[in-house]
């Protein structure tokens, strides 16, 4: 179980300023920290009831929403000492109701539909929350309780038509509350208004930039890693790689990274990412195991099965091959942000559990401590850090790809044959989509190998071959999706390559599933 542990933010003492999340257990908390990353500013969520007392970086603090009732038995009282009256605070949704309820106001069951766009009818725009808003500007409210009374010291400094104290502001504090979503989309003026709390009100530099984060970084891994050597599995995919070039750039060849061909890559995905990381001028070694992981396949239908051999045979390849280096003393790992925020959950606090660590147990079983350089990035910030070290687009801009590779896509037992089907089929649509100037737009890519035969025509003579599915989905970070409304031309296009080029396929259809209730891998 994997939780936020500070002490393993390697770059935890260097940051000089930050906000400070509390979560109460909202869906839209971390879209909160990603706009003040926009902003280029730091910032960190923790549960409202574990955070580190502030110390002197950090510059304000923000209270998230949440599923509780502030009127509810349970729910989350967070300890304000030392934060209230002392430092910026701003509460938004929750967070404002608690600024209200535990301060002698009153927050009530609302009897207006308060869920939607609204319209701030009336903004201070003297308040430093507001500089730079007008009257009329969306706002984004999705409450079911409401404020109905504040205490004597509150302000009122926004309303909409329904909702009178849509925000406040604590006199002789620097307080503020706000009952709509700054965070969302729909809150047109969100950013200018987070904006005008961590930079105005806070004071924040806008200096948490990629290039910045790379300095720190390389500073950081240099003082922790010392002398000693440091091994990285590398998989392809963006986390990895870019957590081999920081560590690059700290340490050069004292790092030695490891690419495993598991025999369940795309077609030439082997030889041409190897070939990239060497061009990138990594010390990479190449080691195929791809029979080792075939043949633990043999026989195997069962999914999670299927991902806890590769899972560990991988342990076994990667462990054989680390211990061939001199010095080693650290693993590193491209976890990321969103791995290790402790989340709030609505049945009380709990620790989320990321569902896809296929090599969990690697550290313990290779002695070795971990170094987790991107442990402090989103998805998108990992992608600008990489850019800011100039990776080259075909690995920066690539589809994620899980780690049991093709063996997921084959629904059914795992043979060379059928590995092999897939394989021409999937670069068919792969190459496809970049030749059709789709592969940016389209999230995550894939075929799908079905254990159905179904009767066809070819020529005179009849077939009962396999059918495959397309799969291409949009989405921002995998957990919701819909599927890619390809053209109709381009997939007729794909449909008769696949069928005319790869032996043993006589049909091929689309998936038109969204995640939820469906999701992106067939297994
Ligand atoms: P699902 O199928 O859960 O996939 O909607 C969400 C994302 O996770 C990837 N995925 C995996 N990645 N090991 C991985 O490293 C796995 O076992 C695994 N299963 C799914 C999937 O490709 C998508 O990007």
């Amino acid at each position: 179980m994997i939780i936020f542990e500070p002490e393993k933010l390697i770059n935890y003492r260097h940051v000089q300023e930050k906000i400070l999340i509390l979560d109460f257990g909202s869906q839209y908390t971390q879209l909160i920290a990603r706009r003040v990353r926009e902003l280029n500013v730091y910032c960190e969520i923790h549960p409202f009831n574990r955070f580190p007392s502030p110390d002197d970086s950090v510059r304000g603090v923000i209270l998230s929403g949440s599923p509780f009732s502030v009127r509810d038995a349970g729910a989350p009282v967070p300890d304000l000492k030392g934060i209230k009256g002392h430092l910026p605070l701003l509460g938004v949704c929750y967070g404002a109701q608690y600024l209200t309820q535990a301060y002698g106001g009153e927050v009530l069951p609302s009897d207006t539909r308060e869920y939607g766009r609204a319209r701030l009818v009336s903004v201070d725009m003297e308040d430093p929350l507001f500089t730079g808003i007008v009257a009329g500007t969306q706002v984004w409210m999705s409450h079911g309780d409401t404020i109905a009374r504040t205490p004597e010291s509150y302000r009122v400094t926004g309303s909409t038509e329904d909702v009178k104290v849509a925000a406040f502001r604590i006199e002789g504090e620097e307080s503020w509350g706000i009952q709509f979503h700054p965070e969302v989309y729909h809150t047109t003026e969100g950013l200018t208004i987070l904006g005008n709390f961590v930079r105005g009100i806070c004071g924040c530099s806008a200096g948490w930039t990629p290039e910045s984060f790379v300095e720190m970084t390389v500073r950081s891994l240099r003082e922790q890693i010392g002398d000693d050597g440091v091994v990285l599995g590398l998989s392809g995919g963006v986390d990895s790689s870019v957590a081999a070039l920081l560590l690059d750039r700290a340490i050069g060849d004292r790092l030695t990274s490891i690419f495993v061909d598991n025999g369940l890559l795309r077609k030439n995905e082997y030889e041409s990412v190897l070939e990239a990381y060497r061009r990138m001028g990594l010390n990479v070694r190449g080691v195929d195991a791809s029979d080792s992981f075939v043949q633990g396949l043999k026989g195997v239908d069962d999914p999670e099965t299927k991902r806890k051999i590769i899972g560990r045979i991988f342990i076994e390849v990667f462990d054989r091959e680390a211990s061939k280096v001199q010095n080693v003393r650290w693993l590193a790992q491209g976890t990321i942000y969103p791995d290790v925020i402790e989340s709030v959950s609505v049945n009380g606090p709990s620790a989320t559990i990321k569902s896809h660590h296929n090599v969990g147990g690697l550290p313990e079983r290779m002695h070795l401590k971990v170094v987790e350089p991107l442990r402090l990035l989103f998805k998108d910030e990992v992608r600008r850090v990489g850019q800011a070290l100039n990776m080259p687009r075909e690995i920066l801009g690539r589809h994620p790809f899980p780690g049991p590779g093709l063996a997921i896509r084959i629904i059914g037992d795992v043979t060379p044959e059928k590995l092999n089907t897939l394989r021409e089929a999937d670069a068919i649509f792969v190459n496809g989509l970049k030749q059709g100037g789709y592969y940016d737009s389209v999230w995550q890519a894939a075929v799908i190998l079905l254990p159905v035969q179904s009767v066809g025509v070819m020529g005179d003579e009849r077939t009962y071959e396999n059918a495959v599915v397309l799969r291409a989905v949009t989405s921002t970070d995998g957990m919701t999706a819909d599927w890619s409304h390809l053209p109709h031309e381009f997939l007729a296009d794909i449909s008769n390559q696949i069928i005319n080029r790869v032996r043993g396929v006589n049909r091929v259809v689309y998936d038109i599933s969204s995640k939820p209730p469906s999701t992106i891998e067939w297994e």
